[in-house]
């Protein structure tokens, strides 16, 4: 389980943050989900930008739009 923007997500096993977030129904900017094109940034823990699509959600992580 990670927070997105005071939403609560749940994420089991090696799920990526934008594979967690589509599935909870938030959209991702999900666009090649291979981590290429950058539709999908995201900051964790009040971090630099980073794809959400190759990102492994961890537990109590806090993610939020980075674009
Ligand atoms: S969806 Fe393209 S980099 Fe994540």
């Amino acid at each position: 389980m990670f927070s997105f923007e005071g939403r609560q997500i749940p994420a089991e096993g090696e799920l990526s943050i934008a594979a967690a977030l589509v599935r909870s129904g938030e959209p991702a900017g999900l666009f090649c989900a291979i981590g290429v094109c950058f539709g999908c940034l995201v900051s964790v823990n009040a971090g630099p930008p980073e794809r959400g699509c190759v990102t492994v959600a961890q537990e109590g992580d806090v993610v939020s739009r980075a674009i």
